[in-house]
């Protein structure tokens, strides 16, 4: 028997998010599983209260250090992130026996680059994002219906029937403001690989981010939300 299926590279590579970006990109061609961009991210309230849950990873950029998700910004998760901008994530591939874990700070994603993530989604997607007061009570499920309705027709717009294929109506919804997308920059990346008889290969890598100021003023080059020192790497143990 092999002593090991797959494991990291040796030496460890300088970034991490690279190898990251490719594992997702493989679960992605490999269709091993429905959604191989769904990630938990967990968060924490001013108590340090953890929450977590399940949300799709819509990019990962290496250069310099970001993964992007989008959700509503006065979501559970959007208050906590607002006291406690630090978030950690959870990626998961069973059937490539691999996990990606990420720590880091968050800032909003531009509202460019929201707007143009808003108007790829499908029209019930961009109407829901303006009916649903996600996470807050609501009475029935009736209830929810009638928001979508009334929601609707605040935008000139047939109720979308449940028929997801439904044809878009072609109205422009623009993005609520309550909703965009956050980026969390890394500060530590741990990649793992499962090995045969439980010797699995484990590193994580961290840096050191530093706030940049609202006007750019510490990194004038970079219209960034930090500036990043050098990535460090080690193995761990199982
Ligand atoms: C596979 C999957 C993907 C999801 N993707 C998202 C997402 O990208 N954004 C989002 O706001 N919620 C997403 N959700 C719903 C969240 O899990 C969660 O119910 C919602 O964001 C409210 O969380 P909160 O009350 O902690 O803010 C997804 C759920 C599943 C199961």
């Amino acid at each position: 028997m092999a002593w090991h299926r797959e494991h990291l590279p040796d030496p460890l590579p300088a970034e991490p998010l690279g190898l990251a970006a490719s594992w997702l990109a493989e679960a992605t061609r490999s269709q091993t599983q429905p959604n191989p961009n769904a990630m938990v991210l967990a968060t924490a309230d001013a108590s340090g209260q953890p929450s977590a849950r399940v949300i799709l990873c819509k990019q990962i950029r290496p250069e310099p250090g970001v993964l992007t998700f989008y959700t509503n910004y006065h979501s559970r998760k959007g208050r906590e992130l607002q006291e406690n901008p630090r978030a950690a994530i959870v990626m998961h591939w069973d059937q490539l026996h691999r996990q990606v874990r990420v720590e880091g700070r968050i800032v909003h994603s531009s509202a460019a680059e929201s707007d143009a993530y808003f108007a790829t989604r499908n029209w019930q997607s961009r109407l829901g994002a303006w009916a649903s007061q996600q996470s807050e009570p609501i009475a029935s499920r009736a209830d929810l219906y009638k928001a979508v309705a009334r929601t609707a027709l605040r935008f000139a717009l047939p109720a979308p029937p449940p028929d997801e294929q439904a044809p878009d109506p072609g109205q422009k919804i623009a993005r609520p403001p309550h909703w965009g997308g956050y980026e969390l920059w890394a500060e530590a990346v741990e990649l793992w690989v499962e090995g045969s008889a439980r010797i699995h290969d484990r590193a994580r890598w961290t840096r050191t981010l530093t706030a940049n100021s609202a006007d750019g003023s510490a990194n004038p080059a970079a219209n960034a939300a930090f500036g990043a020192g050098p990535w460090s790497a080690t193995r761990l143990q199982p």
